[in-house]
């Protein structure tokens, strides 16, 4: 216990002398109003502006109340590479969809190095374009909540993201980014809501979060390497995902993908690899599924290598994407559908080395579930259940 104490008290002094070097840019001493309804991007982008140009670390803080914003950008690169957003209250986009549904990215950070991003409620306000894209409108494409483009030692900590116009957080060619503590909160039938979507990265972690939305979880782009995601709950929404791949004929692959203990509760997929039916030099390679729960989940594990929305582009063509050495370990729970396991690889790829060890996963009522197999081939160890068709 004397022990805890000293740690504690050690590591306060250490913090407040790392602290004690910092300057810290308060947005409403710039002239941001937590009203939520006076526009506070000037003052947002003025703190921005004495932080990057700061020599020595610096801190934006931005204190609570409701912080209306428009789309921003942080763009670097910085004098300094520690910058800290310490949020303790909620950033509000536009209640009117249009203000920002067509700039792409509501806050977008280009070209930054040790940004730390710390607490706040980033609200997305995207339910009205939500439900002009359900009403079958023609509607602005919306933004994403926040991005990292072209971005280095990235750490993302106890931020809440409610509610975004299109996905919610993109890491996009981006190297060395922890996420930890992230929570995702959107409906269920919110069009494109994908919790976080990475590409072209590498060195991405995701530890403790949850996330409820309408589209992917986390959904993994071309070019992604060295991703780990572990200790997340999902769901509502499409699952995890790598894909969609292939649907260029030159993309980088995707390899080195772990993805462990997660839970996944009335989801659409589980475990999923996606690609298009068309040609391409894309792959997924080294991709290793361990200890996921399923809770009544419509496709637990799936590769779809016939993707082809509205038959367009892709017809009578089959994935050019070389799919293999992907492990499923340890998966169990129930399955919403009778096909609890499916994998539908390429005619001219097909998937190899595919690996099932210890997966349980049974449909309704305790009845058998099935597996379906196509150009897929691979070994099963330990209990596999439904039976494997490698
Ligand atoms: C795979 O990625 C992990 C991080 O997720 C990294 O620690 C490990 O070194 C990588 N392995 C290889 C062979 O690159």
């Amino acid at each position: 216990m004397a022990n805890h104490k000293w740690q504690t008290i050690f590591l306060f002094i250490f913090i407040n002398s790392a602290m004690a070097k910092a300057v810290t840019y308060s947005v409403t001493t710039l002239g941001a109003k937590p009203d939520g309804k006076t526009d506070s991007t000037k003052a947002f982008l003025s703190a921005w502006a004495k932080a990057c140009a700061s020599v020595k670390p610096a801190v934006i803080y931005v204190p609570a109340g409701r912080f209306l914003l428009r789309n921003a950008l942080f763009s670097g690169p910085c004098k300094n590479s520690l910058i800290t957003f310490r949020i303790a209250g909620t950033l509000v986009a536009p209640s009117d969809y249009r203000v920002i549904g067509n700039a792409g990215n509501w806050l977008l950070f280009r070209q930054v190095n040790g940004v730390t991003i710390s607490g706040g409620i980033l609200d997305g306000q995207g339910t009205g374009l939500w439900a002009c894209k359900n009403s079958g409108k023609s509607c602005p494409t919306g933004s994403t909540t926040l991005s990292f483009s072209n971005s280095n030692n990235i750490v993302v900590s106890g931020l809440v993201s409610l509610n975004s116009q299109k996905f919610h957080i993109v890491i996009n060619g981006c190297n060395n980014v922890k996420m930890q503590g992230v929570k995702v909160s959107a409906s269920g039938n919110s069009p494109n809501t994908d919790g976080i979507h990475v590409q072209m990265s590498s060195g991405v972690t995701i530890l403790n979060s949850k996330i409820s939305t309408g589209d992917d979880c986390v959904s993994i782009g071309p070019g992604t390497s060295n991703l780990w995601i572990e200790n997340v709950a999902c769901g509502p929404g499409h699952g995890i995902s790598i894909g969609s791949l292939g649907k260029d004929l030159q993309e980088a692959g995707v390899q080195n993908v772990t993805v462990k203990t997660v839970t996944f509760t009335n989801t659409q997929n589980g475990v999923r690899i996606k690609s298009w039916g068309r040609a391409s030099t894309g792959f997924a390679r080294n991709i290793l599924f361990q200890h996921a729960i399923m809770i009544n989940v419509q496709n637990p594990i799936l590769i779809d290598q016939q993707y082809c929305p509205d038959k367009k582009g892709c017809p009578g063509q089959v994935s050019g994407v070389k799919i293999s050495d992907v492990t499923y370990q340890d998966i169990h729970g129930t399955s919403a559908t009778e096909v609890a396991v499916k994998f539908d690889c390429s005619s001219k790829y097909p998937c190899s080395r595919i690996r099932l060890e210890n997966v349980k996963l049974i449909y309704k009522n305790n009845r058998g579930a099935l597996a379906s197999c196509s150009n897929a081939g691979g070994t099963s160890a330990g209990t596999v259940q439904p039976t494997s068709c490698l």
